[in-house]
């Protein structure tokens, strides 16, 4: 047999594999989401999310720490709200002394390298478990606008490097980048979550917040997974109201939405591995039908390839651990 090409000839063993590998991870690329709780010295395990946390402020710094000694350059800060300050105005989301203000204030100054994003949106801080206002029984646009606009802005006066609108309102990106503009918040970024998914794998992230919504679902605000089209559109808008960052949302079932952003857009593009995701490889691992390292290390190679610039993923530590 004569073959003019032999393409086994570049897998032919380990040390070539390595040359020729298109996708390599690194620290840099992850962003580690963390779930923060009032409290000191409180870590509770996250029942849907099998080795994953939500800690109390103090235990959070002493992670953030971890983490930027691991090569790890970015946190994204959610925060679990008290019962009593949840309400249908959102308001504790803007309170100057928050829990979110409060960590962001924390992080910066144990870690001031470490670059700090923060969630907007009122799922945490609604009665309604809505990420907007509710009128009835709808989630306001305009209004609920206004509310991220006074979030964001305290975001911004606490500390952060970036926000991160995760509510898929319209018209928040720009309403955002102006009133950071007017309050002179020049070096503040925002990372839009562009292209969001109603989805079923942000299922364990609701168990993690308690934030499940308390009537209907999220789909008359997040994108319908039958769309392709849509998540270009809205990610092209996001980019022209000012969006530093884009970001498709989940991560694994929506490849074909990263590339297809990644090839319309000249900004950098996240995806966010999501909670759901990280159960499944969890729970697969745990029956023995799969082996969890080599699940993380492959699940996320896949999504830089398929044309992510930066991933959040609980995996975060995990895999920098993997790959070193
Ligand atoms: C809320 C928000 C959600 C996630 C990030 N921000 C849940 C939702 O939209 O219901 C999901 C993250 C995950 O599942 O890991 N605005």
């Amino acid at each position: 047999m004569y073959l003019q090409r032999r393409n086994r000839i570049l897998r032919k063993n380990a040390a070539i594999r390595s040359m020729v590998a298109e996708t390599i991870l690194t620290p840099a690329d992850f962003i580690a989401p963390l779930f923060i709780d009032e409290g000191t010295d409180v870590k509770t395990e996250i029942v849907s999310m099998p080795g994953y946390f939500r800690n109390s402020l103090d235990i959070t710094v002493k992670e953030v720490k971890a983490l930027y000694s691991m090569g790890i350059k970015s946190v994204l800060l959610f925060v679990k709200a008290k019962d009593e300050t949840k309400d249908n105005t959102g308001k504790e989301a803007w309170n100057p002394d928050g829990l979110m203000q409060r960590s962001i204030k924390a992080i910066k100054d144990a870690v001031p390298e470490m670059v700090v994003m923060t969630d907007v949106a009122l799922d945490p801080y609604s009665i309604y478990g809505h990420d907007g206002i509710v009128k009835d029984g709808e989630i306001v646009n305009d209004e609920t606008v206004e509310a991220l606009v006074r979030m964001s802005l305290s975001h911004a006066q606490a500390g952060c490097d970036f926000v991160a609108p995760s509510d898929m309102m319209d018209g928040r990106i720009a309403a955002i980048r102006e009133v950071l503009e007017q309050n002179n918040f020049t070096k503040v970024g925002i990372m839009s979550y562009s292209a969001k998914y109603a989805s079923c794998f942000y299922g364990p992230f609701r168990d993690a917040l308690d934030s499940a919504p308390g009537f209907g679902d999220k789909k008359t605000y997040q994108m319908d997974y039958a769309n392709r089209t849509e998540a270009i559109k809205e990610t092209l808008m996001d980019v022209e109201e000012g969006a530093d960052i884009v970001m498709v949302k989940p991560a694994m079932a929506y490849l074909d939405i990263i590339r297809e952003i990644k090839n319309a857009v000249d900004l950098p593009v996240s995806a966010y591995h999501v909670s759901g995701e990280y159960a499944m490889i969890k729970a697969a691992a745990k029956m023995g039908w799969l082996n969890e390292e080599k699940a993380i290390v492959e699940s996320l190679t896949s999504i830089k390839r398929a044309g992510a610039d930066l991933i959040a993923t609980y995996f975060a530590k995990d895999a920098v651990q993997l790959i070193s």
